[in-house]
């Protein structure tokens, strides 16, 4: 069994892909043990409590600074002893601590195809707008490990999504969500939860 911690922010769709693809039976051998989120409103805690999975919150405002939040947060991911953790629209930038403490075991999605539209200031609908502003006609959606430089880890899936004619930021977002991150953050998982990807040289190598 693949122990899986997913942390969170906001609304948790790619968390609800997630749950519902172990539903399906698409990813096997794999447990949400708990969704940890910074933020007490996050819709995101409230999927996971339907779907059976402990709701945790870890507050930056509850800490004195940033270390103690950070060291709080690795404590409350080291209980669930998992094998994998999954940055599901976690809007934090990942705790260096943690990183180290999991190598190659923390996932993220990012919507845009990476090295393309990602790092520092590239989050949400910035993403989009600038991928609309540049006039791409391509763009998608990117599963990688996390590594110590944001965005820069060894990617495992990546998806294309077409750009349309009128298309908005957010009429693009919703179509990279539907299109790529809800279908290759599942499948990202079920290749963890096989054995099938590991990193060889700084790149993720999948085995059929
Ligand atoms: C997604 O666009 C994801 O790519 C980004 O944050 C967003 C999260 O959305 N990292 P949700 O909370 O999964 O609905």
């Amino acid at each position: 069994m693949l122990k899986t911690v997913v942390l969170v922010s906001g609304g948790g769709t790619n968390l609800q892909a997630i749950l519902d693809a172990i539903a399906e039976g698409k990813i096997t051998d794999t447990e949400i043990t708990a969704v940890i989120s910074n933020n007490p409103n996050a819709y995101a805690l409230e999927r996971a409590k339907k779907a059976g999975a402990a709701a945790e919150v870890v507050r930056p405002a509850d800490f004195p600074d940033r270390e103690a939040f950070h060291e709080a947060l690795l404590a409350k991911v080291k209980e669930y002893e998992p094998d994998l953790i999954v940055l599901a629209g976690f809007m934090v930038q990942v705790p260096m601590c943690l990183v180290k403490a999991f190598p190659n075991q923390i996932i993220n999605i990012h919507p845009a195809l990476i090295p393309s539209f990602c790092g520092k200031g590239f989050y949400g609908l910035r993403v989009h707008e600038a991928a609309l502003k540049r006039g791409v006609k391509l763009t998608g959606a990117t599963v990688h490990f996390v590594n110590e430089n944001l965005d820069e880890g060894p990617i495992i899936i990546q998806k294309a999504v077409r750009i349309k004619e009128g298309d908005t930021p957010e009429i693009l977002q919703r179509r990279v969500m539907e299109e790529a991150e809800w279908q290759i953050m599942p499948e990202a998982i079920q290749l963890i939860a096989h054995g099938k990807v590991k990193v060889v040289d700084g790149k993720a190598v999948i085995s059929e």
